[in-house]
C-alpha cells in the first residue's frame, strides 16, 4: 500500500469513525485536562470513589454564604467557558419601578411577546410561573419590586459539550444547585431554582437525517436531534425529509431532555409508542462530568444502566442529554373526527371554552361546526399562513365560515357540533361516557383522542373531542366512527358525522412552522393514567366516570383527557426494555384536572387548600385504579406516593440504585425526580413546591 492510499484509508476511517460515534460538531468539543489546568473547580469526579456516608454540606451554597464562589471564581468559570456565562436580568423587570423600568418594553411583553417566540428564547423564563415564586411577572401597572426569586443566579449558554461538562463539574465541586433548561415548558418547577447555576441547552440545535441507521435490534431511518430542538423544528425537518417522527404536541416543546426522559407523548403514540420508545442512542454528560454515548449496544456497567434509566426514568436525574438518535418512519397521514356538544339547562347557548394550540396537523374543517370563544395568540409568522389572520371567536354558529373552504392548519377543533346544544344534563354525561368509551376503538386503530370538558357554572358544560386516526382511508375512518354517532343519536344527541376529506395530510404538511404563541401560564395538573381494564368492564367504566364527574361537577375542574395506548408491543423490543412508568403500557386515558390561576393571586395557604381539595377528588380516581400511576410531566408535584405513581413500583428501587451509583452527590436535583426525597427547597413564603428558596437536605 502506498502512502497516499494509507492516508486516504486513515481519513476514511476517521470519517466513518466519527459518523459511527455519532457526534455533532458541538459534541466534538469536550472538556480536557488542559482546559481544567489549575482550576480545580472544573475537575472531573468518579462516582465510584465517593465514600458512603462521607460528610456533605447540609445545604447548597447560597449567594452571600461562605461557600458561594467568589466573583473571581465566577470570572474564571466564564473564561473557561469562552465567555458563555450569563447573569441575565429578569426581562419583566421592565414592568417594575427601578433602573430597568421601560413602559414600551413592558407593553410589548404583555401584549405582543406571547404571539412570538420571545419567551422561549429567554434564558431564565419558565412557562409555568408559580415555581419561580411569581416575583417578577410581566404586567401593566405591576406593583412592588421585581426580584430574582426562583430564577437561577447564573446561566451557561451551552453551545458545546465542554460547556455542559464545565457547568456540571463546577456545580458539583462548588456545591452549587444545578438546573437544566431548554424552552422552560414544565409544569413541575424543574427547570428553575433559586441560587442555582442553570445549563441552558437551548442553542444545541443541530440535526441530522440518517437514511439507514443500524444498531442492536434496529435498522432503518433515523434522526439525530440536538438537545435544543423544538417540536416545530422537528416538524419542519420531517417535511424536508418526508419522514414521520414521534414528536411533542406543543409546537415549542423540546424533543430531547425532559419530554422523552419522562416518557413523552405525541400524536402517534398509540401507533409508534412514547418519545422514549423512539430512542436508539443518547449522548449524555453524567454527574461526574463524563461524556458518554449509551444505546442498545451498551452492555454491562454504568452505560447499560444509564441507557435503561434515561428512557422514562425521569428528567434532570441521570445526566444532561446533548443529543439523541430517534426512529423515523415514512410519512403517515392522519384524519381527525371531531365531536362535541354542550348542555345548558336554561336552553341558552353556551359560551364555548378555550382550546390550547396544537400544531401537529393540517386539520380539515368538518361541516356545520361551531367553534369555541377564545383568543389564540397566533404568532405573527404563523398567522401569515393562517386563513383568518385576526381570528375572532366564536365563529358563526350557522356552520358557514365566510371566505373559507379548505383546511385549517395549526389548531385543534371539535367544539360543539351544530344542533348539539342540550338541556338535559343526564343526556350530556351519557353522551360524554359514550364518546370516551368509543376511544378504545380509536386506540385499537392506532389513534388517539384529545378532549376537554369545561364546567361553565349552573350545571352547564361544554365537551369536545377529536379522534385522530393515522394511516386510514376516509371511507374506513367514516365507517369506524359511524357507530358512535349512531349511539349518540339513540341517546338523544343528534350530531351528524363530519364529512371527512378524501385525502388526509401527513402531520407535517401544514406548511412551514416558526413556533411561537407561548406565554408564561400558571397551570397545575392533577392527573392519572387510567388503565384499559377500566374500559373493558362496564361497571368499572361507570364507576370511573362517576369519579371523574364529581371533580368536574362539584369541584369545578376543567377536565383534559388524552387517550393513548403505548403498549409494550407498540413500543417495540428496544422501547419496551426501558424505565418508562409501566402504568403507560396499560393506559387507555391520560386524564387530568387542570387548575389555572392568575399569577400571584393565590396565597400559600390558599394553594395548600387547593392541593388538599384536588387530592380529595383524585383519591376517588385512585380508588378505582389501584396500582395505576401518573405521567410525571403533567403530574401534580403534590402527588402522594409520587415514587410509585410516577415511576412504578417495579422500577423505583432500580432507578434509585442507579441514581445513587451514578450521582452520589445529588448534583442533578429536581422536584419529584428519583432520589429527590433527600432534599427540599426551603421556600420564603411556604408556597407549596415553589423553587424560590435554598435547597437543603431533609
Ligand atoms: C493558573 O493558571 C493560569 C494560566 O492558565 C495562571 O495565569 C495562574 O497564575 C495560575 N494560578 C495559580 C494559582 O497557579
Ligand atoms: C462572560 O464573559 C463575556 C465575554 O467576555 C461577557 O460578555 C459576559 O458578560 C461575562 N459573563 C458574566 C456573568 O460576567
Ligand atoms: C422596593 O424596593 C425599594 C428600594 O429598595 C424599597 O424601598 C421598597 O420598600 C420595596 N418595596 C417593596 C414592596 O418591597
Ligand atoms: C448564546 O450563545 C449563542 C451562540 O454563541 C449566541 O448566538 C447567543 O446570542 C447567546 N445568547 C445569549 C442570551 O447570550
Ligand atoms: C442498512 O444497513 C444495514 C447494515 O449495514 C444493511 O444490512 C441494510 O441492507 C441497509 N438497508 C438499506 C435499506 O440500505
Ligand atoms: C349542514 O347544515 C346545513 C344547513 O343547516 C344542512 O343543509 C346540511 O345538510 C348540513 N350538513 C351536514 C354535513 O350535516
Ligand atoms: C365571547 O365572544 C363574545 C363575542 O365576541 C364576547 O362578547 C364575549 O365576551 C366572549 N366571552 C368570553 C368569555 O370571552
Ligand atoms: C390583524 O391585526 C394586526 C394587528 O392588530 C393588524 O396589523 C393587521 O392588519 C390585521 N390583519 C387583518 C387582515 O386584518
Ligand atoms: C352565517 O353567519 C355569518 C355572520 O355570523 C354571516 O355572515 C353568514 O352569511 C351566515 N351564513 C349563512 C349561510 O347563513
Ligand atoms: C369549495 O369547495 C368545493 C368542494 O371542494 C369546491 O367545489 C368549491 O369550488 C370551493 N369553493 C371555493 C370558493 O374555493
Ligand atoms: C393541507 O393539506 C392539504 C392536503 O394535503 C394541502 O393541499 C394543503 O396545502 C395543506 N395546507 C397547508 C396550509 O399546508
Ligand atoms: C418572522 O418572519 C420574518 C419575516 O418573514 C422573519 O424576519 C422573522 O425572523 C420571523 N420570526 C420568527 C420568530 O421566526
Amino acid at each position: 500500500m502506498h502512502a497516499g492510499a494509507l492516508i486516504e484509508a486513515l481519513v476514511g476511517f476517521a470519517l466513518v469513525g466519527a459518523a459511527q460515534a455519532g457526534l455533532f460538531p458541538s459534541e466534538l468539543i469536550q472538556l480536557t485536562e488542559s482546559d481544567i489546568g489549575n482550576f480545580s473547580a472544573l475537575a472531573f469526579s468518579d462516582p465510584s470513589r465517593v465514600l458512603a456516608g462521607s460528610s456533605a454540606p447540609q445545604c447548597r451554597a447560597w449567594p452571600g454564604s461562605g461557600d458561594w464562589p467568589s466573583d473571581g471564581e465566577w470570572r474564571q468559570l466564564n473564561t473557561s467557558l469562552g465567555g458563555a456565562l450569563l447573569r441575565p436580568v429578569p426581562v419583566a423587570s421592565a414592568c417594575y419601578k427601578g433602573e430597568n423600568y421601560d413602559a414600551a418594553r413592558c407593553r410589548y411583553l404583555v401584549q405582543q411577546a406571547g404571539r412570538t417566540h420571545f419567551w422561549i428564547e429567554d434564558p431564565l423564563v419558565v412557562l409555568t410561573q408559580w415555581p419561580q415564586g411569581s416575583t417578577c411577572v410581566a404586567a401593566l401597572n405591576a406593583q412592588g419590586n421585581c426580584t430574582r426569586g426562583g430564577f437561577p443566579e447564573y446561566v451557561v449558554n451551552a453551545t458545546t459539550v465542554k460547556h455542559v461538562q464545565a457547568a456540571v463539574n463546577f456545580a458539583r465541586n462548588k456545591n452549587i444547585r444545578l438546573v437544566i433548561k431548554n424552552t422552560g415548558h414544565d409544569f413541575g418547577g424543574r427547570s428553575t431554582g433559586a441560587g442555582s447555576l442553570s445549563i441552558w441547552v437551548h442553542k444545541l440545535k443541530e440535526f441530522e437525517f440518517i437514511a439507514n441507521y443500524t444498531t442492536n435490534g434496529y435498522s432503518g431511518m433515523a434522526v439525530r436531534v440536538g438537545a435544543g430542538i423544538e417540536s416545530f423544528e422537528l416538524f419542519n425537518y420531517m417535511a424536508q425529509h418526508k419522514i414521520t417522527v414521534v414528536s411533542p404536541g406543543g409546537s415549542t416543546v423540546g424533543v430531547v431532555g425532559g419530554w422523552l426522559a419522562a416518557g413523552g407523548h405525541g400524536s402517534l403514540t398509540s401507533k409508534f409508542g412514547l418519545g422514549s420508545d423512539q430512542v436508539l442512542s443518547i449522548n449524555v454528560v453524567t454527574a461526574g462530568g463524563k461524556f458518554l454515548t449509551v444505546g442498545p449496544e451498551s452492555s454491562g456497567g454504568v452505560e447499560e444502566e444509564l441507557w435503561w434509566a434515561l428512557r422514562g426514568g425521569g428528567p434532570s436525574t441521570f445526566g444532561v442529554m446533548t443529543s439523541v438518535v430517534l426512529r423515523a418512519f415514512p410519512p403517515i397521514s392522519v384524519l381527525s373526527v371531531p365531536v362535541g356538544f354542550s348542555v345548558n339547562p336554561t336552553g341558552a347557548t353556551n359560551q364555548a371554552a378555550p382550546f390550547p394550540g396544537f400544531p401537529d396537523f393540517n386539520f380539515t374543517m368538518p361541516a356545520n361546526s361551531t367553534f369555541p370563544n377564545f383568543t389564540f395568540p397566533f404568532p405573527t409568522n404563523e398567522s401569515d399562513a393562517f386563513p383568518f389572520p385576526n381570528i375572532t371567536f366564536p365563529f358563526p354558529t350557522n356552520g358557514s365560515f365566510p371566505g373559507f373552504n379548505g383546511t385549517f392548519p395549526g389548531i385543534p377543533f371539535g367544539g360543539p357540533s351544530a344542533g348539539s346544544s342540550l338541556t338535559n344534563v343526564a343526556t350530556f354525561w351519557k353522551g360524554v361516557r359514550l364518546v370516551y368509551r368509543y376511544c378504545s376503538k380509536v386506540l385499537d386503530a392506532g389513534g388517539y383522542c384529545y378532549s376537554f370538558i369545561y364546567p361553565l357554572g349552573n350545571s352547564s358544560f361544554t365537551f369536545s373531542n377529536s379522534a385522530f386516526l393515522p394511516d386510514i382511508s376516509s371511507a374506513d375512518a367514516t365507517a369506524l366512527m359511524a357507530p358512535l354517532f349512531g349511539s349518540l343519536g339513540a341517546a338523544g344527541i343528534n350530531i351528524s358525522a363530519p364529512r371527512l376529506p378524501e385525502r388526509a395530510a401527513a402531520p407535517y404538511a401544514a406548511g412551514r412552522r416558526n413556533g411561537g404563541g407561548d406565554s408564561p401560564v400558571n397551570t397545575r395538573y392533577h392527573s392519572r393514567l387510567l388503565p384499559r381494564r377500566n374500559w373493558d368492564d362496564d361497571a368499572l367504566y361507570e364507576a370511573t366516570w362517576d369519579a371523574i364527574q364529581h371533580g368536574i361537577e362539584e369541584g369545578g375542574y376543567t377536565f383534559h383527557g388524552i387517550a393513548y395506548a403505548p403498549t409494550a408491543k407498540v413500543a417495540g423490543p428496544i422501547g419496551a426494555d426501558s424505565a418508562v412508568n409501566p402504568a403507560w403500557r396499560s393506559a387507555a386515558l391520560h386524564a387530568s384536572y387542570m387548575e389555572t390561576q392568575p399569577a400571584g393571586a393565590i396565597t400559600a395557604l390558599d394553594q395548600r387548600e387547593r392541593d388538599a381539595k384536588a387530592k380529595r377528588y383524585l383519591d376517588q380516581w385512585r380508588a378505582v385504579t389501584p396500582g395505576a400511576g401518573a405521567y410525571i410531566n403533567e403530574g401534580d408535584p403534590a402527588e402522594p406516593d409520587w415514587q410509585n405513581s410516577f415511576y412504578g413500583e417495579a422500577n423505583y428501587g432500580r432507578l434509585l440504585g442507579i441514581k445513587k451509583k451514578t450521582d452520589p452527590w445529588g448534583v442533578f436535583w429536581a422536584q419529584t425526580t428519583v432520589g429527590s426525597e433527600g432534599w427540599e427547597v426551603k421556600t420564603w413564603d411556604g408556597y407549596p413546591f415553589s423553587q424560590n428558596g435554598r435547597l437543603c437536605r431533609v
